[in-house]
């Protein structure tokens, strides 16, 4: 680490903190600039911006980790480049070229270098690249002009001491449409997702778990975050659906499930009426990795998986490798690691 920052590392939540270097690059005229870093974390644009007024945005969040050896590496960026891609190409804006991503990511990495937290803290350093439709507009239609940038911020492990489960209820609520956007990471499904999310930490839940918006008959989403399940036969079972984000996480799960842990994988419709396939159950996504699910409660009655308080022993060991992958102690697959 080049610098010192004054950064209780042990105590860091999930809270902004304005770090050093931000990337900023724009398209214009059928083109994307260079891009550079810049110190303003503010950014000046059009009040007649597309991403102001009609959602026209989008986002990604990737982590970077210090390893033992004290190098730092992304985790399949490559990945969150291709989902972003596809975000763009739903919302008809200009997608970013992969290497140009990568680089951005990388670039932001390097510049804020102090700000990425010690091995064996299990803080991390949460990068948010986007891109907003920007320029002088008035009508429903793609903007004129588009900003892509990268920041970070330096950000705590989700479950601060020992892993525990939590409990989930299902939402009243969808999060998308049948044929909408909500295998895009867009600005509006979070936006809709703020309200029923509310209701439930109201009711004293974690948060709320999604159906798929046609039948409400399937598990789609657990807040912002996928859902497995591990049935009784030991199978790893993940919901498919085109309403669902396909998150980086719940398929790299996947894949250690069977390549690592062994077990048989499979992506297919999860009924609600019938989740008492599974012992252990679980919602996966890049800021916590795994949290497990204590118990669902549906129709006024809580189904518990493992245990309320105690995590299952495979959610645990599929947490393990993960995150032992994620930090450089566990083989990765090739090219799951981007060294920086
Ligand atoms: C709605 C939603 N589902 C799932 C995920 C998990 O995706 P990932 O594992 O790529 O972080 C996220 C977070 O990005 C999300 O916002």
């Amino acid at each position: 680490m080049s610098k010192n920052v004054n950064i209780d590392w042990g105590n860091l939540g999930f809270n902004y903190i304005k770090t050093d270097l931000r990337y900023v690059s724009t398209w214009k005229d059928g083109n994307w600039d260079n891009g550079n870093l810049v110190e303003d974390n503010k950014l000046a644009i059009s009040e007649a911006s597309t991403a102001l007024h009609y959602g026209q945005q989008c986002f990604e969040g990737l982590k970077a980790y210090r390893t033992k050896e004290n190098k730092i590496q992304l985790f399949r960026p490559d990945q969150n480049s291709k989902r972003l891609n596809n975000s763009c190409k739903r919302l008809l804006m200009p997608e970013v070229p992969e290497e140009k991503f990568i680089d951005a990511c990388k670039q932001v990495v390097k510049a804020n270098e102090h700000f990425v937290p010690p091995y064996g803290t299990g803080a991390t350093l949460y990068l948010r690249p986007m891109v907003i439709g920007v320029g002088d507009n008035m009508g429903v239609k793609p903007a004129p002009e588009y900003i892509f940038c990268v920041f970070c911020v330096p950000v705590g492990p989700y479950f601060k001491g020992k892993m525990a489960p939590v409990n989930f209820m299902i939402a009243d609520y969808d999060r998308a449409a049948p044929q909408g956007t909500g295998a895009q990471k867009v600005g509006g499904n979070y936006a809709a997702s703020l309200y029923p999310h509310l209701l439930a930490v109201k009711r004293g839940f974690a948060d709320c778990i999604y159906l798929d918006p046609a039948t409400h008959t399937k598990i789609e989403e657990v807040g912002a975050a996928n859902f497995f399940g591990i049935t009784k036969d030991n199978k790893f079972i993940t919901p498919k659906s085109p309403s669902i984000l396909p998150s980086i996480t719940k398929y790299s799960l996947l894949y250690i499930a069977k390549e690592y842990l062994k077990m048989d994988v499979e992506e297919r419709d999860v009924l609600i009426d019938n989740i008492s396939e599974f012992k252990e159950a679980g919602a996966c996504g890049t800021a916590a990795v795994i949290t497990a699910i204590g118990g669902i409660e549906y129709k006024e009655n809580l189904h518990v998986f493992h245990s309320e308080t105690e995590v299952g022993p495979i959610t645990k060991k599929l947490y393990d490798t993960l995150c032992g992958i994620q930090i450089g102690e566990v083989e990765a697959p090739e090219g799951w690691i981007y060294e920086v």
